[in-house]
């Protein structure tokens, strides 16, 4: 989603500015925009609609120059995907901003600015945003007054930056939402939304709070809470590497990421089991308190992690934890019964899902026992503002779509059932029955990823298809959910999951020879339902595309296509079958010919509502 960078140097800013935006363009974007302050003290800009290469290309052309400057990737929410929407915005000639995140009353403020005289040039609430510092310049408020007065009357969620070009040596930028570091060097310094941009130029950084105001003049920065009280915010250093991300001998990151999952899993495991033992310290300092008063577990997460949370149910119930699962946007605008003990427990693979976020701050109003977050980012805020963290520590994920991260992450969540079972009464031996599955699961993954010639091939029937339904029992009807979103999401085919019992009530009257229904087969107690469920679909036609256990029984025919699945426990079955149906939706992506790592109007960080 939108991603802002920003820069106060003592050389040209632009080569850090360019190199930060493409550090920021796995986030989702769909134009991309620069300005700089140049040796006259002019403002110069340039924007291009598409990937951060045209605007690359556009300032190989025209090339910008200036020690002062902010940059914006815009994922498009007021006004459609053009150059004139793209940012910065600026007023007058003098005054340029970058904005992401929402402004809600951005039609009252510019009923008034129209009012006033100020001329518009796009459909953006964040055109207003800037009139709006202007107007505040005009009575003769400093650059960082003016911004601070612009935010009070500001409703919604956003962060800014903004260049006045009297003052070129100066950056103003303001966090109200979505989030936005600082960064410093002995005489230099720059505001980016994730610390990717940062790490070509310094690991050190500020998070800024919701409300600061921070002043930057090289390497001065002074950072102002909502009051125009001066305040510090703590010193962090990122662990993160600063290489740019390689795509080695991959096509996509999506396919590198696939084929990353045993080597990440294994990392998130690194540290984490002793013997036949879960650590319970890898959830955080807290954790056996905590742990020691949770009855029951809320979980809240979005899209993909959603999905790991609904697995995760399974495990948690299993072993007698009563369980909840919550898709964020719907949690946080509902009436809640509170149940004492509540551990909530967000999943985010970038810790900045704003829906999760507000999520997060509706459950601890109500009152929980404590809260965890299970999240690939270690910077991010779901992390700061949770009481225990479990880092799945699989290193960046570039590509849009979630598979590794999801992956890592239900790792993270069956390490949380087991280590909650002591509290259950499952005796040891379960305990190391599990964890001796578990650390299986890197060289099971390694055996799915083995398919993928054969899955390649299977694709094939899906090229000229535009619907498709995936059918799962059990754990893995969240797992055929999984797929059916990987697929709409990189191949635009119309995709829906459904727990195979339920084909009945319902879905069936979609099945003919047309319909590819794809289904998850693991050879577990639901083995002999889930086959009533396919005959139901052979008999309207349907054709069917399994990934099943050798010892399901599940035999091909002219309309039943079937690819094993080496035999694994029921434990970790599900993330194992995950893989298989990363790979079909990766495959008929190829097919079709979409953009994989950055599908349309998508975006890796959702930081907006
Ligand atoms: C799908 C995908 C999204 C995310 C969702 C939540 O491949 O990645 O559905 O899962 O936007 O994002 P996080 O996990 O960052 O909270």
């Amino acid at each position: 989603m939108c991603g802002i960078v920003g820069a106060v140097r003592n050389s040209d800013a632009s080569g850090f500015l360019l190199e930060g935006l493409r550090r920021l363009e796995y986030r989702g974007y769909d134009s991309a925009g620069v300005v700089i302050i140049n040796q006259d003290g002019d403002l110069e800009r340039a924007r291009t609609v598409g990937k951060v290469a045209e605007l690359e290309h556009a300032l190989n052309q025209a090339p910008l120059m200036g020690m002062t400057g902010i940059a914006h990737t815009r994922w498009a929410t007021h006004g459609g995907v053009t150059e004139p929407n793209a940012h910065p915005h600026i007023c007058n000639g003098t005054l340029a901003l970058v904005c992401n995140g929402i402004v809600e009353n951005h039609e009252t403020l510019r009923q008034k600015q129209h009012e006033a005289g100020l001329a518009f040039t796009s459909q953006t609430d964040t055109e207003v945003v800037v009139h709006q510092v202007y107007l505040h310049l005009q009575k003769g408020l400093d650059l960082a007054d003016a911004v601070r007065a612009t935010m009070k009357e500001l409703e919604g969620s956003f962060a800014l930056a903004v260049v006045h070009a009297g003052e070129p040596d100066r950056l103003v930028a303001a966090r109200q939402g979505p989030p936005l570091l600082l960064g410093r060097t002995d005489d230099e310094s720059f505001i980016a939304s994730d610390i990717n941009a940062l790490l070509p130029v310094t690991r050190q950084y500020q998070v800024l709070e919701n409300g600061d105001v921070v002043d930057l003049r090289g390497a001065n920065c002074l950072i102002k809470d909502r009051t125009g009280v001066v305040v510090d915010r703590l010193v962090r250093t990122s662990s993160q590497s600063g290489d740019s991300a390689d795509l080695g001998e991959y096509r996509h990151f999506m396919q590198k990421e696939i084929h990353e999952q045993p080597r990440a899993v294994a990392d998130t495991l690194e540290g984490r089991l002793r013997g036949d033992q879960v650590l319970e310290d890898s959830f955080g300092r807290e954790a056996t308190r905590i742990f020691d008063a949770t009855r029951q577990v809320c979980i809240i997460a979005c899209g993909t992690s959603y999905h790991a949370g609904l697995v995760a149910r399974h495990w948690l119930e299993y072993v007698g934890v009563p369980c909840e699962v919550e898709v964020a946007s719907e949690y946080r605008y509902r009436r809640h019964a509170s149940r004492e003990g509540t551990l909530v427990v967000t999943i985010s693979q970038s810790g900045e899902t704003a829906d999760t976020l507000a999520a997060l701050e509706e459950a601890k109003r109500q009152g929980v026992a404590g809260s965890l977050v299970v999240c690939n980012v270690p910077e991010s805020s779901l992390v700061r503002e949770s009481d225990l963290a479990f880092m799945t520590h699989c290193g960046p994920e570039i590509g849009v779509a979630s598979t590794k991260t999801f992956v890592s992450a239900m790792t993270g969540l069956l390490l949380l059932a087991l280590a909650l079972s002591r509290r259950r009464g499952f005796d040891s031996g379960f305990e190391a029955h599990v964890v001796h599955q578990i650390r299986t699961l890197p060289a099971a993954l390694e055996s799915a990823l083995g398919m993928e010639t054969a899955i390649a091939n299977m694709a094939q029937a899906f090229g000229d298809k535009q619907n498709a339904l995936f059918l799962g029992r059990g754990a893995h009807f969240p797992i055929a959910m999984e797929g059916a979103l990987k697929l709409k999401e990189i191949s635009y085919i119309h995709a829906e999951a459904y727990a195979a019992g339920e084909l009945k009530h319902g879905p069936l009257a979609l099945v003919d020879e047309r319909m590819p229904v794809v289904a998850v087969a693991p050879n577990d107690l639901l083995i002999e339902k889930l086959k009533s469920n396919l005959e139901e679909v052979r008999a309207r036609g349907g054709r069917l595309y399994l990934f099943a256990d050798p010892a399901s029984g599940l035999i091909e025919s002219e309309d039943v296509q079937v690819l094993h699945v080496a035999p694994v426990d029921s434990a970790i079955a599900p993330i194992i079958y995950t893989v298989p149906l990363q790979l079909l939706s990766y495959h008929v992506a190829l097919i079709k010919g979409t953009d994989v790592d950055k599908p349309r109007n998508l975006a890796k960080s959702v930081t907006v509502e």
